[in-house]
């Protein structure tokens, strides 16, 4: 397994992987790398990439004041060690000062999909991303990108990026990896002590109320928002916004909808947890 710390090494490494016939298969991450982010490296492969790259860097720009930057976990040799043992070929770790050199002055912003729910409540974190991953993919040359679906605002507007600025990857979302009671894996569960862990189900409790209600063949919005809501408020010290949206816009719903995608945040303690879940388009948690 290769690993790079500039693009240009990670870069040439990449083009040398098409240049031998083969397609790349990018996984951009964070670190603090878990089950979900190695099911998104296998799933590279089934997309069809037999050369498989995975970025590493807790990305300063996404980070809103107050947020988790400074104690985001950072794992540099336990994640190293799980993309060789499950076969990446290849790993960009960059530095801030690499990706942000001094007068770094630019911005990729996308508008619309952006300013709902995330959006709203983290203030610049989607020009961050869009940022970061629009340098990502420079680096990275023509790929196919893969990304969770528990990040589903996320995944929604890298693709409006990719598709608006013509870029050469083909964006696919991976469905959420669970836990065996349903809690969707994060590398921020670390952050949770047993009581938070437990109160964290309050999440999937609220998504399999609202998926019960959808399969007996509730379509009012605001009454599966409101079964969704009930357990996170009980058990989360905060909530964020529980709302439905449009599966691929994210805009609010009518009063009636067929398909929709029931998204939530919500604070325990310092820390913050999402999750969501499509109905009508994807199986239940
Ligand atoms: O989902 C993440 O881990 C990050 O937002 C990403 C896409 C790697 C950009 O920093």
């Amino acid at each position: 397994m290769e690993v790079h710390a500039t693009p240009e090494a990670f870069r040439a490494a990449c083009d040398a992987a098409r240049a031998g016939g083969r397609r790349v298969g990018l996984v951009p991450t964070m670190g603090a790398l878990h089950d979900g982010h190695l099911a998104l490296v296998d799933h590279a492969r089934a997309a069809g990439a037999d050369y498989r790259a995975v970025t590493i860097f807790v990305n300063p720009l996404q980070f809103g004041e107050g947020e988790d930057f400074g104690r985001y976990p950072r794992t540099l040799e336990a994640d190293l060690e799980a993309c060789r043992a499950r076969g990446v070929d290849c790993v960009f770790t960059p530095t801030p000062d690499v990706m942000y050199p001094e007068g770094f002055a630019t911005s990729v912003r996308v508008t619309g999909v952006t300013e709902r729910l995330e959006g709203a409540h983290r203030p610049g974190h989607f020009d961050g991303v869009t940022t970061v991953v629009a340098k990502l993919f420079h680096a990275t040359g023509p790929c196919v990108a893969v990304f969770g679906r528990k990040d589903y605002q996320q995944w929604r507007v890298l693709a409006r990026m990719t598709r608006d600025l013509g870029l050469p990857v083909e964006i696919v979302g991976h469905p959420i990896v669970r836990e065996r009671d349903g809690l969707a894996l994060s590398s921020r569960n670390r952050y949770l002590d047993p009581d938070a862990r437990q109160r964290a189900l309050g999440l999937v409790e609220g998504l399999r109320a609202a998926a019960d209600a959808w399969d007996a063949g509730e379509r009012d919005v605001a009454r599966l928002e409101g079964l969704a809501r009930t357990p996170v408020e009980a058990r989360f010290d905060r909530i964020d916004y529980v709302a439905a949206a449009d599966p691929e816009s994210l805009a609010p719903l009518p009063e009636r909808a067929e398909q929709m995608v029931l998204l939530m945040a919500a604070h325990l303690g310092g820390t913050r947890l999402i999750d969501n879940l499509e109905l009508g388009v994807d199986p239940r948690p």
